[in-house]
C-alpha cells in the first residue's frame, strides 16, 4: 500500500464544497500545533538562524499563515511574504495577521494566480515549503524546484512527511482520539501515503537539476530538505 507515493487527494484539495468553513478553520489551526509537534517549526527557526538577520522569506502554500506569522516572532527583522493557490487560506490568513498578538508589518499574504513561482531571478533570499509538496505530482515537484532555485538567492527549505508504514499505522489508530476531526484524520493518513522516501526526494532533485542539496530524515517520520544556490 505503501510502495508508491498515491495519487487520492485529500479532501482540502478537493475545494470548499466538501467541508464547511468551520472545519476549514480548525483544521489549519491544527496543521500549526501538528507542525510544531512534529518539529517542522523549530526546524525551521533553526535554518533560519544561520542566514542573514534581514531576510526576505517565502512561505509558498502558506495556508492559514500561523506558520510565518510565528516565525516574524523569532525574526522580527526578516520580511515574510506568504502565498497560497487558496483564496479560502489566504483570506483566513489575513485574518490571523489582523488579530495576532505582536507585530505583524513585516508580513503580507497573497494568493497566488497559478500555481506558479513568478518573482524574479534571485528576487527572495528564501524559499519555504512546509507540507506542501506531497500536494503536488512529481512533475510538478520537479518544476516547482527548479523555480524555487531560480527565484532563491540563498536557500529553499522543504519540510514534508515521510512515507512509512509505522507513521502510518501509528496516526491511523491514534488521530481519531488525538484530533477528533475529519479532515486531520482522514487528509492525514493521505498526506502520509503521498509522503516521500529518501531514494524519491534524492530522484526529484537530481531531475530538477539541484547540485547542492541535504536531504536529512528528522524524529519523528519527517524530511528537512535543504537547496542551496551554491
Ligand atoms: C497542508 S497545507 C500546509 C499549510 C502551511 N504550509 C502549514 O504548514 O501549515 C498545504 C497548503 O498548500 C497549498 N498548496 C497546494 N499546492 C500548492 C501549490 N502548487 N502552490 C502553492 N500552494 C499550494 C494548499 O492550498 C494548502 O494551503
Amino acid at each position: 500500500m505503501l510502495s508508491h507515493r498515491s495519487n487520492e487527494k485529500e479532501i482540502l484539495d478537493l475545494g470548499p464544497d466538501y467541508y464547511t468553513e468551520e472545519e476549514f478553520t480548525h483544521c489549519q489551526k491544527m496543521l500549526y500545533r501538528i507542525n510544531k509537534i512534529l518539529g517542522f517549526f523549530h526546524g525551521t527557526v533553526n535554518v533560519l538562524k544561520t542566514g542573514g538577520e534581514k531576510a526576505h522569506v517565502v512561505d509558498v502554500g502558506c495556508g492559514a499563515g500561523l506558520f510565518i506569522l510565528n516565525l516574524s516572532r523569532y525574526f522580527p527583522k526578516m520580511t515574510f511574504h506568504g502565498i497560497d493557490i487558496s483564496s479560502e487560506a489566504i483570506n483566513m490568513a489575513n485574518y490571523e495577521k489582523s488579530v495576532f498578538r505582536s507585530d505583524t508589518s513585516n508580513v503580507k499574504f497573497e494568493k497566488m494566480a497559478e500555481p506558479k513561482l513568478t518573482f524574479g531571478e534571485n528576487s527572495v533570499d528564501v524559499i519555504l515549503a512546509t507540507m506542501v509538496c506531497h500536494h503536488m505530482s512529481n512533475e510538478e515537484i520537479i518544476a516547482f524546484f527548479k523555480q524555487a532555485l531560480y527565484t532563491t538567492k540563498d536557500k529553499v527549505i522543504i519540510n514534508d512527511l515521510h512515507r512509512n508504514s509505522i507513521a502510518y499505522w501509528f496516526y491511523r489508530l491514534f488521530s481519531q482520539i488525538l484530533f477528533s476531526s475529519r479532515l486531520i484524520t482522514y487528509d492525514g493518513l493521505i498526506s502520509i501515503k503521498r509522503g516521500f522516501i529518501r531514494q524519491e526526494l534524492i530522484t526529484l532533485l537530481e531531475q530538477a537539476g539541484m547540485k547542492h542539496y541535504q536531504v536529512k530524515w528528522c524524529f519523528p517520520f519527517r524530511w528537512r530538505v535543504i537547496i542551496w544556490k551554491k
